[in-house]
Order: C-alpha cells, then structure tokens, then sequence
C-alpha cells in the first residue's frame, strides 16, 4: 500500500557485514512510496559500494560532513528527515551517538534531528553482551531513540546468538510504526507478555486436516511491538506463513487447540499481557484417523465428519482470574474476526462477545471478501470492557499492534 505522501526517511548504514541487507531495506521503504536518502559511514563502503546506495535510493551518496557545503548538508539532511533508521548500527556507531559526535555525515543527522530515531544493531553477540554497548543502548533509549533488540541467529563466523541484523521487512515495519506516531517507548520492561498467533489445525488423518486462513501477522505484529517496548514475549504460534521470529521473543509451535490450550494454561499464570489473536478451530473431528483414509473404503469417514467441540482457551483463561488462579491484575485481551448480517453490524457482535468472554479488551475486525485474513493491514474497533470504544483506522498491522497495546496501557493506569 502506498503512503499519501512520500516521508522522508534517512537510511544510515554502519561499517558491518550485514550492510549489504540495507540495500533490501532501502527497496521496502522505497517501494512503501517513501523517499530514501542513504547516509553510509566510510566504513560501510567497505561493504556496499557507493553506487549500490546511490541506485537503489535515487538519490547522491556522501558519507562526511564537508561534501555539499554550500547547501549545508551537514544539518539539512537530518532536518529535513521525518525518520532515521540506522541498519546496521554497530558498537562503534552507538558508541558514538552516545558521545553525541558529529564527525561524520551519518552522527552529525542523528544530531540535529528531531524525528524518529530507529537504531538496528547488528554485531557479535560478546560486543552485544559487553556493559558497554548494553549501557549504551540504555542511554539511547533513555533518550528516546529506538534501539530495536538484535534478532536470535547465525553471525558472520561460525558463531550463533544474540546479535543479527532483524529482517529488512521487520525494521522496516518499525519505522512505518513510528513514522505513523506510535509510541515506542522502552516502558514494558520487567513486563510477562504471553499471545497466541496464527491458527490452531485439527487433524483428521495424517495428511489431512481442518483449519483456517489466519496467517499469524496481527499476533507477530503484536510480539514485535511489545518486545521493541522492552518486554518479554512468548508466542504461543499455531499455523502461520513462516513469519520471521520477532527479536526478542521466543516462539512456541503448537498445531492443535488441544496443545495451544495446554501451552496457554502452563504460562497464563505467570503473564501481565495476555492476548489472543489466534484464530482457534472451534470444533475437531470426535477422532483422527491413525492412516490415511481412502476414497473407495467402506467407512463414510470422507463424507461424513463428526466433530466435538474445542476448549475456550479465552473463556477458560478469564475463569482461572476469576477463580484466583491467575492473579487479578494480569490484563487480558482477545480478538473477534467478524461479519455483520441483515440486522447487526460486526460492532454488535463484538459487543455482545466482549460480554460473554468477560475479557478486558476485544479487538474486532471485519473479514471476509479479502478483509485481514493473509492481509498486512487490518483496521475495526477496540472495545474496552470499562466502556470506551475507539475505532482504529486502517493500517498495518503493526500499527494496529502499537494501538492495541496503548489500549492495553490506558486500561491498566
Ligand atoms: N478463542 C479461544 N478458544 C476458542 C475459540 C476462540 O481462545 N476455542 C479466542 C480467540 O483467540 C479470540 C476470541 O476467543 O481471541 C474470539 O474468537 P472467535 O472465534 O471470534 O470466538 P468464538 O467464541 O469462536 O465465537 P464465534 O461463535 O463467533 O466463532
């Protein structure tokens, strides 16, 4: 989807190996309708020639301040940003926004803006570790710039850990986030979020089964906003298109209601969040056949399905509150895929859900004729069972994501 009007959006990129992933950066936002500027370190162009940025971006690369003086480049660029996102940052370059340098082109923008600042590291998990760049970034923070987590994952050498360049596709969400204006405060931490994605798939031999549409995006999008503000995220995943993990969340696969449920309950107790976007199968067959079942076989197995009906993972998990099992404070949130008939509206719906599961906030969407299932954006209402009804407008996921868990805060406070 193209934004109304092209952002500014100043892509800087540090002297490290996963530089050359910025070029895919630079096409997402590019492609989103953005106006690019790339703002290289010297080091960087160790990495990525000149050209390469130039290319991709449209736009003249420069890495120091005394390049266009005449036109004040030094300062312009960054005052005339309406984001920065720095990917990959190194140690070095944190270090250096720390220490409030200007001395090259991309440390003298992130000086003079006022603008969303993202900052993506990407190093060896032991620079990561180190107090520090761990110190570092809380200053950053402090100050207010974003500074995503690294992702989980294989590193230049043969090395594994904290410290991996996210995804293009994932930076680039954040920075539509906050260009959209989303709070993406450091301010979860110390806090337990639990959410369920995707959808729940039951079985009904071995190579075939029920399920749905439900791509997992609006539960990752969520574990993403929520570990970017700092928070500690597991998401309980059902079927999804292969969504990269969220940095700084752990994933737990499940493929039935009967297993979501059981993931659910062993962690519900111990979360402040828990919210559930996944989309479960209410019903499954009564039993699973052990082998394939045939066409031509005697059993009507094929044409006939006898279904039982699946637990409530949210009825259930707002019971065991009630019952003081889970503690009192812990807020929960559920979903409601809806479709409006001749005499209510999706609204009514939800309404009336919200009652029934005693949940303390419901976000309903609207589906059907290629509405949210599989899509990137989502739009609806956000019902809070204190009363308010806030319309969320369309957007991405992550925006809506961002606006869920504001929600989330107000109801909290
Ligand atoms: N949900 C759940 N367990 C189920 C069914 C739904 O936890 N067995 C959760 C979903 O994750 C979502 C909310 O309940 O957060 C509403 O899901 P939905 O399918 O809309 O609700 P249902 O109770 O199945 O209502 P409907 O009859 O409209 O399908």
């Amino acid at each position: 989807m193209t934004a109304q009007q092209p952002r500014r959006i100043v892509v800087g990129v540090a002297g490290g190996i996963a530089a050359y992933k910025a070029c895919h950066l630079i096409r997402d936002l590019k492609e989103n309708g953005d106006d690019v500027r790339v703002v290289p370190t010297p080091g960087a162009l160790n990495f990525v020639g000149a050209a390469t940025f130039e290319a991709l971006s449209g736009h003249p690369v420069s890495t120091t301040v005394f390049d266009a003086v005449d036109e004040v480049q030094h300062v312009r660029v960054g005052q005339e940003a309406d984001a920065v996102v720095i990917a990959p940052a190194t140690a070095d370059v944190i270090a250096r926004l720390v220490a409030g340098r200007a001395d090259d082109l991309l440390t003298a923008t992130v000086l003079v803006a006022t603008c969303p600042v993202v900052v993506v590291p990407a190093m060896h998990t032991e620079m990561w570790h180190n107090p520090a760049t761990q110190d570092n970034v809380a200053t950053l923070r402090r100050r207010g710039i974003i500074v995503m987590e690294p992702a989980h994952g294989r590193l230049t050498g043969k090395d594994t850990g904290p410290g991996r360049l996210p995804e293009p596709g994932q930076i680039a969400e954040v920075v539509r986030t906050a260009l959209d204006g989303h709070a993406l405060t450091h301010d979860w931490t110390g806090r337990k979020v639990l959410i369920t994605a995707g959808g729940t798939q039951e079985n009904l031999d071995p190579v075939r089964y029920l399920g749905n549409r439900s791509s997992g995006r609006q539960g990752f999008a969520l574990a993403e906003i929520a570990a970017h503000r700092g928070a500690e995220v597991t998401i309980v995943a059902g079927n999804t298109d292969a969504l990269p993990t969220p940095s700084g969340a752990e994933v737990v696969p499940v493929v039935s209601t009967a297993e979501m449920a059981q993931a659910v309950g062993e962690r519900a107790a111990d979360s402040d969040v828990i919210i559930m976007a996944a989309a479960v199968a209410d019903f499954r067959p009564a039993t699973a056949a052990g082998a394939k079942m045939k066409k031509g076989s005697d059993d009507d197995a094929l044409t006939r399905l006898d279904l039982v009906e699946n637990p409530d993972i949210l009825a259930t998990t707002v019971q065991r509150r009630r019952d003081g099992d889970i503690p009192a404070g812990t807020t929960i949130v559920g979903f409601a895929a809806e479709t409006g008939d001749a005499d209510h509206s999706a609204l009514d719906f939800a309404r009336a859900k919200l009652r029934r599961k005693g949940c303390d906030l419901l976000m309903c969407n609207e589906v059907g004729e290629g509405k949210v299932f599989g899509q990137t954006r989502n739009r609806g209402w956000l019902l809070d069972a204190a009363g308010p009804v806030t319309e969320i407008a369309d957007g991405s996921k992550h925006s809506v994501a961002a606006q869920i868990l504001a929600a989330v805060d107000r109801h909290r406070s």
